[in-house]
């Protein structure tokens, strides 16, 4: 759930006048519970007022949690014209640009997910595997058997690769060695430049803002740079194909307009913000699941050794639903809306939890429990269980998602044989605005099948 601006109701005791009932603690202890253990702070609310409450979250004001399959199928679905999803994602316009998919509503929106939708689906998608394996194995490669391995490291790496490799399509050395530098820390960004926007200022070039500033500026001067030959290189070559993002979108425009720098700057920004890091979280607390399961690990082994997809995905979807990397989705009414017997004015800021929805017990039976049951052979009802979310804004990278995730455990669990370095489950520590595992989903190589590669390889020579 992101800040919002616009017009809100106003806070007062619980909820505030004529909101659902919430927890009366002061705005500044909500604030602090919800940030140090928001799993916790959203199920003891639900539990306590239900699905509908009130939670009063400084940068925010009061946030109304919605919770329910019923509502949250009306706000995304039944009555998505009622919200605005932009205004909720105003916070990040700094970040995102304002031709992103993230700013838009309306007809502008659906023009701008029309564009999107092809190089993000399909053929395009399955055109990835190759290198996706690559990069992967090129991560193994350093495994050695009785080391310890920090995995969301090793995602974060890998779904960078993905994303400025196979994506972005970038193959000049320089630019993609200065991003796999820039990009980690420029979405490390510090939280406290998102939700109070009284430090977005200068001071004298130092502080989290003017830090975050240069990082931006370098990141936006090489993609940029890559849009600029990219250019050039299809004015020389009008023949030319690929499958990455950039270059489809360079070849194909809605409206026969073709699409400004800024605006491809925008699209590409978005996806890197949305995909990189929330592929990379739940890989990681896919691993810290599954190893914990004796059981479940065999199930996806033996699915896995027979290319059994439909088990894979339901362990994938389970990790989902058991470990969310974020809780809600944010949106603002845009009139007076209805629901539950309250009656909201426009303004009012919605965070629709599908991570609550995933672990409510009334819906997921033991939702604590690991199970690939729940989503093998049957699957619960789509309005219990929305891992993309839902409506005109649900994940447009779901499709890329699922084939890498897919491929990244498969070419794992085909070569290497891992086991939890601890035994007790990895807490769920909050970072930025992901739920990540407290240890980084540590593991120790029991076994490693991909030799390792000489000391004088390059990344190029290895997968390109
Ligand atoms: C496991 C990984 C992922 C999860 C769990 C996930 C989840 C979500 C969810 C729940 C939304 C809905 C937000 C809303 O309703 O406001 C969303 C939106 C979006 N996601 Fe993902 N996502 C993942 C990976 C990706 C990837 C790899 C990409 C692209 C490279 C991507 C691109 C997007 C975009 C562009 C949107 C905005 C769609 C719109 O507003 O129309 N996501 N994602």
């Amino acid at each position: 759930m992101k800040p919002a601006a616009g017009r809100r109701p106003q806070p007062g005791r619980g909820g505030g006048a004529g909101l659902p009932a919430g927890p009366a603690l002061p705005a500044v202890v909500q604030t602090a519970l919800w940030a140090a253990a928001p799993v916790w702070f959203g199920r003891t609310c639900l539990r306590r007022y239900g699905p509908l409450f009130t939670a009063r979250i400084l940068g925010f004001g009061p946030v109304v949690y919605a919770c329910s399959p019923e509502t949250i199928r009306r706000i995304l679905l039944d009555d998505a014209a009622a919200f605005d999803a932009a205004s909720a994602n105003e916070s990040i316009r700094f970040v995102v640009g304002e031709h992103s998919l993230l700013m838009s509503g309306g007809a502008e929106h659906t023009r701008r997910r029309k564009l999107l939708m092809r190089p993000l689906h399909g053929r395009n998608v399955a055109d990835y595997v190759d290198v996706m394996v690559s990069i992967v194995e090129r991560e193994m490669r350093s495994w050695r058997p009785g080391s310890t391995v920090r995995l969301l490291d090793c995602f974060q790496r890998v779904t960078l690769e993905v994303m400025i490799r196979a994506v972005f399509g970038i193959t000049d050395s320089a630019r993609l060695d200065r991003l796999r530098v820039l990009v980690p820390k420029l979405l490390a960004l510090n939280p406290l430049i998102i939700l109070l926007p009284a430090l977005r200022k200068p001071f004298g070039g130092i502080g989290p803002w003017a830090r975050f500033q240069r990082l931006l500026r370098e990141v936006d001067d090489i993609i940029h740079a890559e849009i600029r030959q990219r250019r050039q290189r299809l004015a020389a070559e009008p023949d030319l194909r690929g499958s990455d993002v950039l270059t489809l979108l360079l070849t194909t425009s809605s409206s026969g307009t073709p699409l400004s720098d800024t605006e491809l700057r925008d699209h590409m920004v978005t996806l890197l913000a949305v995909g990189q890091e929330t592929t990379a979280t739940q890989l990681a607390w896919f691993f810290e699941r599954v190893l914990r399961s004796g059981s479940a690990l065999r199930r996806v082994q033996a699915a896995v050794d027979e290319g059994d997809t439909r088990v894979l995905d339901a362990a994938i979807h389970e990790a989902i639903r058991a470990r969310p990397t974020t809780l809600d989705v944010g949106r603002i009414t845009v009139g007076r809306w209805e629901a539950e017997g309250h009656s909201f004015p426009a303004g009012t800021l919605f965070a629709v939890s599908l991570g609550l929805l995933h672990l409510s017990p009334d819906l997921h039976p033991v939702p604590e429990s690991y199970s690939i049951d729940r989503f093998h052979p049957v699957e619960p009802p789509s309005t219990h269980f929305l891992p993309f979310g839902g409506g005109n804004h649900r994940c447009l990278g779901a499709s890329l998602a699922m084939v890498e995730m897919r491929t990244v455990i498969t070419t794992i669990l085909r070569n290497a044989r891992l086991r939890p370095r601890r035994a007790a489950p990895e807490r769920v520590k909050p970072k930025g605005p992901m739920l990540v595992p407290g240890h980084g989903a540590e593991v120790v190589v029991d076994a490693n099948h991909l030799p390792a590669y000489a000391a004088s390889a390059t990344v190029s020579e290895e997968t390109t």
